[in-house]
């Protein structure tokens, strides 16, 4: 790396080569690696533990006064009230580790009152280094990151993440899956989203989208992509989606197409849309979704009909838990 780092990222890149070298050193023997099942197709193996406990060793060697939210011990470790919070995924796509297939990364990122402000999303396989600091641009290793120019939906390769945990609502995944399949030119899943995000970033991807994502899972990617020149949100093209376990990103443009196929998806609900029938785009009311609603009212209609919006409200969140399909 040529430029100066930030020295809270500095810290990251070490705690995340850390994990990397305790994950490819482990990759070489596979068959020795003890899984445990944490819930039906949840896994999590002792290398998670052990690249977990190595981060959080370093970043608390060099900030013992900040605080962690790591995917496998919670808050257990460092302080509770702390303004700086590191947000850890130790091992992303476990369950691509387990088999041998080389798409997983170390994801750390640092959130200051909440907002990320350090990124680092590391891929041992490939010993690529994916980082970013607000305000300070992206880089995969030396290169400056940059999303794709992409404009057309139709033109545009998307990542996604398949439900598959014992509760998720496949049916409803499927019928955004098929949606989104008819108007894009491809649709991908490696198994880790963490590096999704940075695909985004880097313009292998034009846009993404997935429900049931956890904060680590997308802290750093989301930071990543913003410094890229991209967007990310919740399904109705808002800011806050770093809890809503829902996701849409991309670059500027395929951001926005995205949305407006998704929002009617959405499970967030707000208190004023009772009722509500106009379309959440068009009716959300920051900054990124002015956007998207402007874009959208520029795109051809093929790509952006509107249907009203499959809206859940509370009242009806218990009855769609019951109708979701476990496997
Ligand atoms: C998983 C991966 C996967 C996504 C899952 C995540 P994990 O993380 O990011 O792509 O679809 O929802 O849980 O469990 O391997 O850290
Ligand atoms: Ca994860
Ligand atoms: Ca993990």
């Amino acid at each position: 790396m040529s430029q100066t780092l930030h020295p809270m990222l500095n810290t990251a890149v070490k705690a995340a080569r850390t994990a990397g070298a305790l994950i490819n050193r482990a990759s070489l023997d596979i068959e020795r690696v003890t899984v445990t099942a944490k819930s039906h197709n949840d896994f999590v193996t002792e290398v998670d533990q052990a690249a977990e406990a190595a981060i959080i060793e370093t970043l608390l060697g060099a900030y013992p006064g900040h605080g962690i939210l790591a995917e496998e011990t919670g808050r257990t470790h460092g302080a509770k009230d702390s303004d700086y919070v590191w947000i850890i995924d130790p091992l992303d796509g476990t369950t691509n580790f387990i088999h041998g297939f080389p798409v997983y990364a170390v994801s750390i990122a640092l959130a200051f009152r909440g907002q990320i402000q350090q990124a680092v999303v590391y891929d041992p396989s490939r010993n690529d280094l994916f980082y970013a600091s607000k305000g300070r641009g992206a880089f995969l290793n030396d290169k400056r990151l940059r999303v794709s120019k992409r404009s057309r939906l139709l033109e545009s390769l998307i990542g996604t993440g398949f439900p598959f945990r014992k509760g998720d609502n496949f049916k409803r995944y499927l019928k955004m899956f098929e949606e989104v399949m008819q108007h894009c030119a491809g649709l991908r899943r490696p198994g880790a989203a963490a590096l999704d995000l940075c695909y985004v970033a880097a313009g292998w991807y034009d846009g993404f989208f997935e429900t049931g994502l956890n904060p680590w899972d997308i802290a750093a990617g989301s930071l990543i992509i913003t410094e890229a020149g991209g967007l990310i949100g919740n399904f109705t093209g808002e800011s806050d989606f770093l809890y809503q376990r829902e996701i849409v990103a991309g670059n500027p443009k395929i951001y926005a197409q995205l949305v407006s196929i998704l929002a009617p998806y959405t499970r967030i609900i707000k208190d004023d849309e009772a009722g509500a029938t106009a379309p959440a785009a068009a009716a959300a009311p920051d900054a990124t979704a002015a956007f998207v609603a402007s874009v959208v009212a520029d795109t051809p209609p093929a790509a952006t009909a509107k249907k009203a919006p499959v809206r859940i409200r509370k009242a009806d969140l218990a009855k769609a838990k019951d109708d979701d399909a476990p496997f």
